[in-house]
């Protein structure tokens, strides 16, 4: 069964449980990025003005079931200017609420029963509420109590973010125009075989940067010195280049590296071939002729998925030059539409706020964990839930 809309039902004077997700990184009581809550306020808006009652429920962090204040969302419901409630237990607010009205309720993870989707804790959370909407895409992979539990005790329906996601992501990996490339980077090839064996089935090519990339390096026999790497993954990693060439897709990996001599963002950079790195190089970019190669594939290609950065792009320059300039290069054509591009990942989508590029893309998604499973081809057990 298709998953329901909510802007299908009539809401008026409904008690709306309404799950985003807010997990955003909070320094001294200050939200360092509010993209994922700014993406949930079509929603949140649409069931206000439709006359809902809406209490907003996430989670920040992995408290494990124990109140921690760092974890709370109080900053969340002053970034909103929207009353807050300190145990998403408590129901007694609920009485006061008038049409139109939003409240946001303290961390669900506060409850262990919510990471272990225990189905007494989700009928507490669902008591009081008519109609149940998800618009958590990002958390949507995750069997937890407020994402999957509560829609066995209340009529569910999909928010616009969460529609909004699985439309984009979606089209791009079944609809897309072609020649396709995919860009990945990030520490770990051992998170990402699902998603790189996807990848290489539906691109016309693919790129390995970063850390992945000296895996990939490193199983082809070349030095990396003293850096990350995995070295444990090099039959995956060969197993990874046959594929992709069984299905037409030309994997291009990094022809040289920034390396320094410690691993401090102060150390100098110093630009290597990839057959060149000195045993105790440290690599913490792709290096300049890498960067230009990738540049130029960017000239023939209609559609670009990107996730992953390549370098220690959270260190800012010179460490993250390669993901830096990737970002101003897709940012230019795509503006120019000669390319469609979805970025996905907290890096990759902090790389593009760093650029001041993040409007440039086609989609950016809210997804982490999420987006990468959904792109390997995985269901969702929030989304799943919807279609019961
Ligand atoms: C995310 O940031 O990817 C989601 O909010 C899920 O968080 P989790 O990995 O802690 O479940």
């Amino acid at each position: 069964m298709p998953i329901q809309n909510v802007r299908d039902i009539n809401v008026k004077s409904k008690y709306v449980l309404l799950r985003t997700d807010f997990n955003v990184k909070v320094i001294d009581g200050k939200i360092t990025d509010t993209f994922r809550i700014d993406a949930s306020i079509p929603t949140i808006k649409y069931l206000t003005n439709s006359g809902a009652r809406v209490v907003i429920c996430s989670h920040m962090g992995r408290p494990k079931g124990k109140s921690e204040s760092d974890l709370s969302l109080r900053p969340i419901a002053e970034y909103m200017n929207i009353p807050f409630v300190e145990d998403c237990l408590n129901k007694d607010f609920l009485s006061d609420m008038h049409d139109g009205d939003v409240v946001l309720l303290e961390n669900v993870r506060f409850y262990i029963g919510e990471e272990e989707n225990d189905d007494s804790f989700a009928k507490k959370l669902s008591e009081g509420f008519d109609v149940y909407v998800n618009d958590a895409f990002a958390v949507s992979h995750r069997s937890a109590a407020s994402i999957v539990g509560v829609t066995k005790y209340l009529q569910s329906f999909a928010g616009d973010l969460l529609i909004k996601e699985i439309e984009n992501i979606s089209k791009v990996m079944e609809r897309p125009t072609h020649p396709l490339v995919a860009f990945v980077g990030g520490g770990k090839v051992s998170t990402k075989i699902g998603v790189l064996k996807k990848l290489v089935s539906i691109a016309d090519k693919i790129v390995i940067g970063g850390a992945m990339g000296t895996t990939f390096n490193f199983a082809l026999g070349l030095p990396v010195g003293d850096s990350l790497y995995e070295e444990s993954m090099s039959d995956v990693a060969l197993d990874i280049i046959n594929f992709a060439k069984q299905n037409n897709c030309e994997v291009f990996l990094p022809l040289d590296k920034g390396v320094g001599k410690v691993f401090d963002k102060n150390t100098e950079r110093i630009n290597r071939d990839a057959n060149d790195i000195h045993d105790d190089d440290v690599i913490m970019d792709d290096g300049e002729k890498t960067i230009a190669r990738n540049k130029e594939l960017l000239q023939d290609v209609k559609t670009v998925i990107w996730n992953g950065t390549f370098g220690l792009a959270e260190w800012g320059e010179p460490w993250g030059r390669a993901s830096f300039e990737l970002a101003r290069d897709l940012a230019h054509f795509t503006k120019m539409g000669k390319i469609e591009t979805v970025v996905g990942g907290g890096d990759t989508v902090a790389t593009l706020n760093a650029c001041g590029v993040f409007n440039d893309m086609t989609y950016v998604s809210t997804g982490g964990g999420a987006f990468l499973e959904f792109i390997e081809g995985k269901e969702l057990p929030g989304i799943v839930a919807l279609e019961k």
